[in-house]
């Protein structure tokens, strides 16, 4: 089996938390070949805690010959940038969520991968969990009967102020961080169709950044999602589907812990169901995926996804009405 070697753009909470050891764990297909960091000090730590080499600066990682494939957990707003520099050094990239901070950056950056023949994927895990498909066969087999509304609402409460998230200079705001999730949820279910009819984003003045947020989109056949989020709220990480015979509610949607299992709930008439979903590890999942496109140059798929996304956030930034806080 070809192993692919994967460089890593950053000490992330994120990386060291759920994808290094993911990597890790996926040691048939990808080798961990370095970390790079702005700060030396931070890349020996990491690098020595997953037994790979630490580099200092980001486009020294760009440099390695030996690394095919990058994974950015920077902040959205530096996406730009290093994601075309890794483009244009001949890497395939997973860049974090959200990937861009506009639809036109999505664009360019697109239009790079195409044309050099390279992946470049956005790294919404909580996709690739099984429980979604659970969920998505019991939609099939109608076991709701016909949708009439999807709900989704994710948020937490306030973050440390230092947190990259408050920096609108580097893409921070609830919308870009958790409403992304509750789009991509609703996108995945409904369609790609979505139109936005209304949003509202509640601005902090001090930050500039949209802190929480509510949104109301449309697909085709006129499934209304309604979708809420934000980072000054009581914790919720679900969606709810209300169908003509029953609602079903996924808990834990979008971050259950890989050794969690998540909890579907059905409400019909005849009473009530908790399903224990089998607990699942979304992030070596998303990474097995990204490993057979990058192999199999599928790409299209994903780079279709990317442009959407970025789209329909376009979308309800432009729709949104503003409330200063
Ligand atoms: N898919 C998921 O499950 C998931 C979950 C959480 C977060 N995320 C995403 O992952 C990314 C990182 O989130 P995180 O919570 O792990 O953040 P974090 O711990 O703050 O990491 C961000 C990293 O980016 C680098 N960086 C470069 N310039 C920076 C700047 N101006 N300000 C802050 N950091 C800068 C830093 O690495 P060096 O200092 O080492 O260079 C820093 O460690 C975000 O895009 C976030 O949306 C995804």
């Amino acid at each position: 089996m070809k192993k692919i070697g994967i460089g890593v753009m950053g000490c992330a909470n994120i990386a060291q938390r759920s994808v290094i050891p993911a990597i890790i764990n996926l040691s048939d297909k990808f080798e961990l070949k370095a970390i790079a960091s702005r700060t030396a000090d931070k890349a020996q730590v990491l690098a020595a805690q997953f037994n790979t080499t630490p580099l200092t600066g980001y486009d020294s990682l760009l440099q390695r010959e030996d690394i095919e494939a990058v994974y950015m957990p920077l902040p959205t707003g530096l996406h730009k940038e290093w994601i075309a520099k890794a483009l244009l050094a001949g890497k395939h990239v997973l860049a974090e969520k959200s990937l861009a901070l506009d639809y036109n950056s999505a664009r360019e950056l697109v239009d790079l991968a195409r044309s050099k023949g390279l992946l470049l994927m956005e790294n919404f895990m909580f996709r690739y969990h099984s429980q979604h498909k659970a969920v998505w066969e019991m939609l099939q087999n109608k076991h709701i009967g016909e949708i009439r509304l999807f709900r989704s609402q994710f948020g937490f409460p306030p973050l440390d102020k230092s947190n990259f998230r408050y920096d609108k200079a580097v893409g921070g705001g609830a919308l870009l961080d958790a409403g992304a999730y509750t789009l991509r949820a609703a996108q995945w279910f409904l369609g790609r169709d979505l139109q936005v009819l209304s949003a509202v984003l509640y601005i902090d003045p001090k930050s500039d950044s949209d802190i929480y947020g509510n949104m109301t989109l449309r697909n085709q056949s006129g499934v209304v999602a309604q979708l809420s989020f934000g980072f000054d709220n009581f914790y919720q990480c679900n969606y709810e589907f209300w169908g003509s015979t029953g609602r079903l509610i996924a808990n834990k949607a979008f971050t259950p812990k890989t050794n969690e299992m998540p909890r579907i709930t059905v409400d019909k008439a005849t009473g009530t169901e908790n399903l224990e979903m089998p607990a699942d590890n979304h992030f070596v999942n998303i990474l097995d995926e990204f490993y057979s496109s990058l192999l199999s140059n599928k790409h299209s798929e994903h780079l279709e996804d990317v442009l959407n996304q970025s789209k329909l956030l376009d979308c309800v930034r432009n729709t949104s009405i503003k409330v200063n806080l």
